[in-house]
């Protein structure tokens, strides 16, 4: 296994409820450390580009509005098989399909509205992690 970096969102479902503290927890729990975070309201055209592989899918409209809906929390979660640990704590995308005791089965509320993002793979890591963050904002 190799440390690795991933990006992270924490949804407006999310911080609008003051989960940030509690997914957090998760987080660092599963052996995550949170290097680099801030809170940003993206526009619908910053959630469109960064959701850019999805604009064929008949959510895609409904996904940039509601991520520009409330602010949102941008991460870069380092460590070991990041990626993989991340998406193992955030759970099934719809949460009625989520294992017990992850992010979205404790606390999303719709397959939309599932209070996580997390990059899928290394290179799409790379890249999420380019779009948001500068290598001086991410401190190891
Ligand atoms: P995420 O991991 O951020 O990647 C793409 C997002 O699209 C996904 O989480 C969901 O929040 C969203 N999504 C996927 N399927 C649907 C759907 N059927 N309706 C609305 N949003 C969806």
């Amino acid at each position: 296994m190799a440390v690795e970096r991933t990006l992270s969102i924490i949804k407006p479902d999310a911080t609008t409820r003051n989960l940030t503290g509690k997914i957090n927890a998760k987080f660092e729990e599963a052996g995550l450390r949170i290097v680099a975070q801030k809170r940003m309201k993206l526009t619908k055209e910053q959630a469109g580009v960064f959701y850019a592989v999805h604009k064929e899918r008949p959510f895609y409209d409904e996904l940039c509005g509601f991520m520009a809906s409330a602010p949102v929390v941008v991460q870069v979660l380092e460590g070991e098989d990041a990626i993989a640990r991340n998406r193992d704590v955030m759970g099934a995308t719809n949460p009625a399909e989520a294992a017990e005791g992850t992010i979205r089965a404790e606390f999303a509320q719709s397959v939309g509205e599932n209070s996580v993002h997390g990059s899928d793979a290394p290179e799409t890591a790379k890249n999420e992690i380019a779009f948001f963050f500068s290598e001086l904002e991410i401190v190891g």
